[in-house]
């Protein structure tokens, strides 16, 4: 593993995983917004999953990565804190309530011990796409890790026209809003995608975890 993001990682779970759990504990699984693989996560003493890491550090290994970074639906926030300790200037939008709430939480009980996060990460009480204007796509890289959500045809259409705003997005095509099962499900889905003027290329396969692709618009 690349020791430069295991070890931000393992500095962010020290004050972060312990905080989460304290809420998960206190507050229970709905008020604390862990619910879902939030409080499996939080068990296991850690605010990441597989995913997040394994993405962050092939962002780190790749040169041209722009260093701004856009992630819609961020939950917790755990990819753009580590991407922001990492050196990145990153913004989490998430839509939910709660969870934006259990966001706030850590990066309030994080901005001391880490200027980092605090002078390079944003976090927004947001539904994606934001007003034209609030959130510039220009020089910044879309990412979307697990995006499954109940999502109106209306919604969609909004989301794919913002995204072909930016360079560069790199999502896991496998959960996004709607999850794939089989091969042809992703090829149905990277069809969808290209005739909404996303072209993708294979970024970083991690089999049933995740199946990340690079986009741009051609
Ligand atoms: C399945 S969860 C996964 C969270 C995170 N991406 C991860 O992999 O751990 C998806 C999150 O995206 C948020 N979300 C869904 N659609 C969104 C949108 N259009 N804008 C902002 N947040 C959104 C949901 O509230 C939810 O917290």
């Amino acid at each position: 593993m690349n020791d430069r993001v295991a070890t931000a990682a393992a500095a962010l779970d020290a004050v972060a995983a312990p905080l989460g759990l304290a809420r998960l504990e206190s507050m229970g699984e709905a008020e604390s917004g862990a619910y879902r693989f939030y409080s499996t996560r939080l068990r296991r003493g850690t605010i990441f999953s597989d995913y997040e890491i394994a993405l962050a550090r092939t962002l780190t290994e790749w040169p041209a990565a722009p260093r701004r970074i856009h992630e819609v639906g961020g939950g917790f926030g755990s990819l753009c804190l580590l991407l922001a300790l990492l050196g990145f200037k990153s913004t989490c939008l998430e839509l939910d309530a709660r969870r934006f709430a259990a966001a706030e939480a850590l990066r309030d009980g994080l901005t001391d011990a880490f200027v980092e996060i605090r002078d390079g990460y944003q976090l927004l009480n947001e539904r994606f796409p934001l007003a034209r204007g609030a959130l510039p796509p220009t020089g910044a890289m879309a990412v979307i890790t697990n995006l499954v959500f109940t999502t109106s045809a209306g919604e969609k259409a909004e989301i794919l026209a913002a995204l072909r705003d930016y360079d560069r997005a790199i999502i896991d095509v496998d959960r996004f809003l709607t999850p794939c099962e089989t091969a042809g499900q992703r090829a149905e889905r990277l069809a969808e995608l290209e005739a909404a003027g996303l072209y993708g290329a294979p970024f970083l396969d991690l089999g049933k975890s995740a199946c990340f692709y690079r986009f741009g618009s051609r």
